[in-house]
């Protein structure tokens, strides 16, 4: 068992019978919608899970797992996904995927939010690998373009990986991957991303996550603070 496994097993045990629960988006997050399949079918456990995005919805449907929609859900008992980078005061980093505005829903509404990493998602601030994406109403791209190189970041649109056309998400809006300096305050920079016009979502994750479970080298930690 991989690292991302072992972490995806273990939250599958937080599941107990009649939970309402949230399905995040990526390769960690599969694993724990395969086990959850597993416990479903095999052990009878009894579930409602709702899909942080199109693709997870599909791949729980395909195994089984009774779905319900996000337009039908207000509150959930647990969701349980991956992040692109983690801090130790557990504030993510996410959105590397299409599906945004589910993911950071779900992770509000959800009683218990668990974040599965493995190691190497830990940094020592959020944006020191990746951009922070931004995700834009399309027609008000510019504008926000133009917000953020006020804030001191670097706004590119995200292209498709062949670099002939630009990426959508499923809601049809567009995403700006932005570098930020080291030196920007996360806190006031979530604060600003939340206010800005024209800005549907974006990837920082503060105050949101319950406990992140990190897989390395076989065993488990949890950052818990
Ligand atoms: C999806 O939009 C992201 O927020 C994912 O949670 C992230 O990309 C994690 O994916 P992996 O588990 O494949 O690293």
């Amino acid at each position: 068992m991989n690292d991302k496994e072992l972490v995806a097993v273990h939250a599958a045990k937080l599941v107990k019978d009649g939970m309402r629960v949230g399905l995040g988006t990526g390769s960690t997050a599969d694993c724990f919608i395969k086990e959850l399949s597993r416990l479903h079918k095999d052990e009878g456990l009894k579930v409602i899970v709702i899909a942080s995005s199109v693709v997870s919805a599909i791949k729980a449907g395909e195994m089984g797992l009774p779905l319900q929609s996000i337009e039908q859900t207000e509150r959930i008992d647990l969701y349980v996904d991956g992040a692109d980078e983690v801090t130790l005061d557990k504030t993510l980093l996410k959105g590397r995927g299409y599906d945004l505005v589910r993911e950071k829903l779900l992770a509000k509404a959800a009683d218990r939010f668990v974040v599965l990493i493995d190691k190497s998602k830990l940094v020592g601030r959020i944006g020191e690998r990746f951009p922070v994406p931004v995700e834009v109403m399309p027609f008000a791209w510019r504008m926000v373009k133009d917000s953020l190189e006020k804030l001191g970041g670097r706004p590119t649109l995200r292209r498709t990986a062949n670099e002939d056309g630009l990426v959508m998400t499923s809601y049809g809006s567009l995403v700006l991957d932005t570098v930020f300096d080291a030196t920007i305050d996360i806190a006031d920079l979530d604060d600003a991303l939340n206010a800005m016009p024209g800005v549907i979502e974006h990837g920082i994750f503060r105050g949101l996550a319950s406990s992140v479970l990190i897989g390395a080298d076989g065993a488990i930690q949890e950052l818990d603070i």
